[in-house]
């Protein structure tokens, strides 16, 4: 599902959460306006850890997490980047059916030139999800509890 046709793919390995987060606020900082990035991983991979880098590297330091009953979290930024309003962190696991994806309200955050959209568990609604998306994909390491294994793939434009 997710063997693009790659213009890169870069791979990391992190020690830590907080690694993990610096990783995630030196991605951010390529990306551009209207980016959709995927995090694919297993339950605990790593993949929320990565979206409050992302949104550290906005200068948010409230609360974020993978919050039991919302399935979509919008942080507003203001500061660091003028052009910016938002991260749109959207957290596709509880997603059974169709009429649940609509019900999310993703679609209007979709390519918005003020927002930045990152979703976890983008399989369960990858018909939905933006050809160019930028998935990146998690996994344990084998050697040490906290090893994280990150692999960042850029589509073909
Ligand atoms: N190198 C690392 N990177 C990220 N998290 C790590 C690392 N090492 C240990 N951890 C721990 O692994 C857990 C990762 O949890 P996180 O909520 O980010 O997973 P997730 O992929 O979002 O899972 P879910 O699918 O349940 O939302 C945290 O408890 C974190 O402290
Ligand atoms: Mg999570």
């Amino acid at each position: 599902m997710f063997d693009l046709e790659c213009k890169a793919i870069e791979e990391h390995a992190t020690y830590s959460p907080e690694q993990t987060q610096k990783l995630a606020a030196k991605f951010t900082s390529s990306l551009k306006l209207g980016d959709v990035v995927g995090l694919v991983g297993q339950l605990g991979a790593g993949k929320t850890q990565f979206v409050k880098g992302m949104a550290q590297y906005f200068g948010y330091t409230e609360n974020v997490n993978s919050p039991t009953f919302v399935l979509m979290q919008i942080y507003s930024i203001e500061g660091k980047d003028q052009s910016i309003k938002q991260l749109c962190h959207v957290d596709a696991y509880r997603i059974v059916s169709s009429t649940d994806i609509l019900n999310i309200g993703i679609e209007e955050y979709l390519g918005r030139q003020d927002t930045l959209v990152v979703v976890e568990w983008p399989e369960k609604i990858v018909n939905i999800m933006p050809q160019n998306t930028i998935y990146i994909e998690f996994s344990l390491g084998m050697e040490n509890e906290n090893k994280r294994l990150i692999t960042i793939k850029k589509p073909e434009k």
